[in-house]
């Protein structure tokens, strides 16, 4: 199979155009796109017409795959794939996560091990108003944020680690008046806080990320409390400076593919129903 490629941004990501996913890669095209994948950190795939099973299908090359710890937006027949939407049933209640990744983050950085990749795929997009479209996702490089920073500062991080939590997320989230039910002590019990090095090398690629994120990541160990914010703060702030960036407008059909160990990213929370907006993901575990 062939395909074309076609930078993103910069430093972060690719198209891949003229594979239609809805078959299955043969095994020297799919080591073509991971290759490309590891070196790019996202993939884009548009024009897609892909199944559930499809989806979970090609998530599958990739590795064995999650179920989320938000059990009840899970597809029943298909627990591997993830509803992120803001659409209602007809007795009113959410379909899917409402509110997903609306501050930077990596998927389940808050796990010991998190996962290796997501596949996010646009089932229904808002309709956009000439150019401008709604509902777009961000996406920063964690490795060229590590390379840009200085080597003063890259020295004073080398050994430290940080804790991440999944609560923490949602004690931000409330704060700024999220209508997300706070955990259950077993979603607690499922996501305790984990630790992870702050400078974290890809385990693929051994390249250097700047593993640190505004969702997950509570405190530095080892620095005074004052001291670890400070320092959170400076870091967060430069990794999702606009040189690391990819900002996508998504249209339906899009299929994206991120790393979760080499970069970042935001959801764009600017629209509201009846602007419907249906996307099912897929998260590939560590291993
Ligand atoms: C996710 C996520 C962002 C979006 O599904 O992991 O963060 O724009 N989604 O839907
Ligand atoms: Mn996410």
């Amino acid at each position: 199979m062939s395909f074309k490629t076609r930078p993103l941004a910069s430093t972060i990501g690719m198209e891949v155009v003229g594979l239609d996913l809805s078959e299955p890669l043969d095994d020297a095209t799919l080591a073509e796109v991971k290759t490309l994948f590891n070196n790019n950190g996202i993939l884009l795939f548009r024009d897609q017409d892909l199944t559930e099973e499809q989806h979970i299908a090609l998530s599958r090359r990739f590795g064995p795959l999650q179920s989320h710890v938000l059990k009840s937006y899970l597809k029943s027949d298909h627990p591997e794939i993830l509803v992120v939407s803001n659409i209602l049933d007809d007795q009113g209640r959410p379909i899917g996560i409402g509110d997903a990744g609306q501050l930077w983050h990596s998927d389940t950085s808050y796990i010991a091990e998190p996962c290796h990749c997501s596949l996010l795929y646009a089932r229904e997009i808002p309709k956009p108003d000439g150019d401008r479209t709604y509902g777009d996702t961000a996406f920063a490089s964690l490795i060229a944020a590590f390379e840009a920073l200085s080597p003063d500062i890259q020295a004073k991080i080398a050994d430290k680690r940080a804790v991440h939590s999944y609560e923490a997320y949602y004690v931000r989230r409330q704060k700024e008046g999220s209508k997300r039910p706070s955990l259950t002590k077993e979603q607690q019990k499922e996501a305790p806080d984990v630790i992870h090095p702050v400078v974290r090398p890809h385990p693929i690629t051994g390249r250097k990320a700047l593993f640190v994120n505004e969702s997950y990541s509570v405190r530095v160990l080892d620095m005074e409390p004052a001291e670890s914010e400070a320092l959170l703060n400076e870091l967060i702030a430069f990794g999702i400076s606009d040189r690391f960036v990819y900002r996508h407008k998504w249209r339906k059909g899009d299929l994206i593919l991120w790393d979760n160990w080499a970069t970042q990213h935001l959801a764009i929370a600017d629209y509201t129903l009846p602007q419907r907006r249906l996307m099912h993901r897929t998260t590939v575990l560590a291993r």
